[in-house]
């Protein structure tokens, strides 16, 4: 009798809640790392969602409906990735998912929206082979071939460098492409590599790697990686006695680069997806109700997961319909969305066309150096 009555309780509160959502929210998940020495990265994203979230829910909704975000910490790990969408998807009946930051979470997470139809657009992923996942696939920042290719000539062109050497991620798609991009460019230009070194994320001494990079006297070095083996990378480099200036790629974006380099980073360069300096109203409306609402200035992720969010907002109202299909062909359909982090059109393979800027690091600011189009 008792487990008769469980039973039936529970049916109907399975048909009511679910009803509930169907008929009064859509829900959209968000996957990416909160803890973990990738934390910022899905910290800023993820605040970039809940503003625009919070923005659209203030004027209506979408479809009549609220927008709610149900979100997972891959804590920066494949493994976590991939359980954290399939928890959005089959447990949380998201209807479609923002993320991840990096190449490689998204790239073990990709497959699985692909499977079930979910729209997934990350962010800031820039590995090229993300999106080749599958149609469902998307992402709202440019891509590593042209970010390589923006460090190589400014290097080359504008800062009249000719030896360098890498030291890069060689667990990370995106450390491993980007070098290779770099390398590409830097070479056909006429410069020398005349080092190319090896570490693995979370690996803390750089020492060996950095004498050997030191005897082949390179006039920069190019560290593709993520903030925090950068900055270490700085410290140590200046420990011994290193001068040349450091550079890398977006995945230095974040406050943490600093507090853990201090002065060593000084004077660094990177390639970003935007610049608090952007005059675009966009940008600077953006950055006003971002710190007031979070107590810091956005960085590109955070700048990055709101334009996703809109993207994807947008989407669904056009698509007037929740359904995976739909919104994937709406998705596809993004032309000149005017966004924080440039004007966003999605082309055939579902990639972004946009600038990219070169930012140096100054004391505790990232100040705008150029512009570069595609
Ligand atoms: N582009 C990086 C990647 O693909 C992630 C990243 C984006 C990191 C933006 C910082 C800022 O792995």
């Amino acid at each position: 009798m008792k487990s008769v009555f469980i039973s039936l309780l529970l049916a109907t509160s399975i048909l009511l809640f679910g009803c509930q959502q169907d008929s009064k929210q859509v829900v959209v998940g968000f996957f990416g790392a909160l803890t973990g020495p990738e934390a910022t990265f899905g910290l800023s994203s993820r605040n970039g969602i809940m503003l625009a979230i919070e923005e659209i829910n203030k004027s209506g909704g979408l479809l009549g409906k609220t927008v709610e975000l149900k979100f997972y910490d891959t804590l920066g790990t494949n493994e976590e990735a991939r359980n954290s969408i399939e928890k959005l998807i089959s447990l949380d009946h998201v209807v479609a998912v923002l993320g991840e930051v990096a190449s490689s979470r998204s790239l073990a997470g990709a497959p699985i929206a692909q499977k079930f139809q979910i729209p997934m657009i990350t962010p800031s992923s820039t590995n090229p082979s993300v999106t080749q996942k599958g149609n469902y696939i998307f992402r709202v920042c440019f891509i590593d071939p042209f970010q390589g290719e923006v460090m190589a000539k400014f290097a080359y062109k504008s800062l009249n460098l000719r030896k360098a050497a890498i030291l890069r991620d060689t667990q990370s798609e995106y450390s491993m492409g980007l070098a290779d991009y770099f390398i590409k460019t830097f070479q056909g230009l006429g410069g020398t590599i005349v080092a190319d070194e090896e570490y693995v994320a979370g690996d803390v001494v750089f020492e060996s790697q950095l004498s050997k990079i030191k005897e082949k006297n390179p006039e920069f070095i190019f560290v593709p990686g993520y903030y925090a083996e950068a900055a270490l990378v700085a410290r140590q480099a200046r420990e011994m006695g290193i001068k040349v200036p450091l550079m890398g790629g977006d995945g230095w974006d974040s406050g943490s680069l600093v507090e853990i380099a201090g002065y060593a980073i000084n004077g660094s360069y990177f390639s970003n997806h935007y610049t608090l300096e952007d005059p675009r109203a966009e940008v600077q409306n953006f950055i006003k109700i971002y710190e007031a609402r979070f107590g810091a200035k956005p960085d590109a992720q955070a700048a990055s997961g709101y334009d996703a969010a809109r993207i994807l907002f947008e989407a669904i109202a056009k698509a007037n319909s929740t359904s995976g299909p739909a919104i994937r062909d709406a998705l596809a359909q993004t032309k000149n969305f005017k966004g924080v982090t440039g004007v966003i059109s999605i082309n055939e393979n579902r990639d972004a066309i946009k600038s990219a800027v070169v930012l140096q690091v100054k004391g505790k600011e990232f100040k705008f150096v150029d512009s570069i189009d595609p």
